[in-house]
């Protein structure tokens, strides 16, 4: 009997103990290498502001959720979901999760903290559905970012950034003659090789008819998917021959150390690379994906409230923060991003990042499919395959065959 009372209470003990706790958890895959450094900044100025709050970093390493997203999917299927989670704006949120209602909208939320009109509606837009905000940006990645390495620049007579692919091919060359690796990729996990094939097909696409593959009025099947693949092939050659066992950090890491000198990457590298000591502009510089140059590739992670968030008044507290300015301008500094707000003190930006908010207030901004803007997961996914396929097979028609096939199951135009 004394056993029982005992157990009983600890029992008791342990629940109000765990009501009591003020807890907050955020779920996201920025784990290290330029990624957690915002993040851990913004939760340092969340718990300044609310001392009592007991917040859960969950993270799931593996760049761009490779892995998060599966763990996160098992979460809400399973009825266990954080306060709030990183989720790409666009279709990774609402056809994953508004659509299959899992989560609340926030518009009221955001009307009351005044922030409707605080964000491009262009932003706001792709975090809607059917006339409901879900989710609230902390960031603007841009994703066709070439970086590269100024001492190799300077070394090959790379005077001028190349705007063509002709001249990026002519500077991978004499790269190459002069022993470095012309372009770093590491996909050990397999959306940065789909990142570098998408900012292709919007070169050879174009902004407006990359933009019109996903509401069907453009069709794949088109003389630009054959060139964008043909052009991916070109590329082969210039790749570091390790890229399969490499991850997107490794990859920008053999243009910090002078052993490559391109990456096509999102500007998560600008903040990796200043996290390592450099600094935009002195010993790294970037231009546009070469013919992409009128167009902004945008990834925006966004955080929201899921059904059932053990603590959605932290939740709450969260998404306010983090849409203020001021969490803004702690934030995307580090982070190598832009603030999704409009009235960010842009005095705290780098050059690089000026350079990119600049372009993000003037030119097309088209969605990346690596980055769960565009299309379903399950395109993404398939696009993913095949892509990575062909870096080894290298056979034009039949990964334009498995595209299209992808792109068909999607209910996407190949006429
Ligand atoms: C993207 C995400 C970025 C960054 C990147 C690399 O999907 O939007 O914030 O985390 O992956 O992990």
């Amino acid at each position: 009997m004394k056993k029982l009372i005992v157990s009983l209470m600890v029992v008791l003990l342990f629940t109000v103990g765990a009501f009591a706790a003020n807890q907050l958890e955020i779920f996201s895959w920025w784990t290290g290498g330029g990624e957690e450094a915002g993040l851990l900044a913004l939760i340092e100025e969340l718990t300044a502001q609310y001392p009592d709050l007991e917040v859960i970093n969950a993270t799931v390493a593996g760049g761009a959720g490779s892995n998060a997203k599966a763990v996160l999917k098992t979460r809400m299927l399973g009825g266990n979901p954080p306060d709030s989670f990183q989720v790409h704006a666009g279709e990774e949120l609402t056809d994953t999760y508004v659509v299959t209602g899992k989560m609340e909208p926030i518009t009221k939320y955001l009307a009351e903290w005044g922030y409707l009109d605080k964000f491009p509606k262009d932003i706001f837009d792709i975090c809607a559905y059917e006339g409901e905000v879900y989710s609230i940006p902390v960031n603007v990645h841009r994703g066709n970012v070439v970086f590269y390495n100024k001492a190799i620049a300077e070394e090959i007579g790379m005077t001028s950034e190349p705007n063509t692919w002709e001249e990026f091919f002519y500077y991978l060359e004499k790269a190459k003659d002069a022993g470095y690796t012309g372009l770093s990729l590491g996909d050990k996990n397999k959306w940065t090789a789909t990142q570098v094939f998408e900012d292709i097909m919007l070169s050879q696409f174009g902004a407006y008819k990359y933009t019109k593959l996903w509401n069907g009025q453009q069709s794949f099947n088109s003389v630009a998917l054959k060139d964008s693949l043909q052009i991916m092939k070109d590329l082969i050659p210039y790749f570091n021959k390790d890229h399969s066992s490499l991850t997107w950090q490794d990859a920008s890491r053999l243009v910090y150390e002078k052993k490559a000198l391109f990456n096509i990457m999102g500007d998560w590298a600008e903040g990796y690379f200043k996290e390592m000591g450099w600094t935009p502009g002195e010993e790294f510089g970037w231009f546009a994906t070469p013919e992409t140059g009128n167009a902004f590739m945008i990834i925006s992670d966004t955080f929201g409230l899921p059904k059932g968030a053990p603590n959605p008044e932290n939740a709450l507290k969260w998404l306010k923060f983090i849409g203020s300015v001021k969490a803004q301008d702690i934030f995307n500094p580090i982070k190598g991003s832009i603030p999704a707000r409009v009235d960010a003190d842009k005095s705290k930006y780098d050059v690089y990042l000026q350079w990119a908010m600049n372009d993000f207030s003037n030119l097309a901004l088209a969605p990346s499919i690596a980055h769960g803007s565009a299309a379903p997961g399950a395109f993404a996914g398939a696009l993913d395959d095949a892509i990575n396929g062909f870096l080894a097979t290298e056979n034009i028609e039949n990964t334009m065959e498995d595209i299209l096939w992808a792109a068909e199951d999607e209910g996407y135009n190949i006429n």
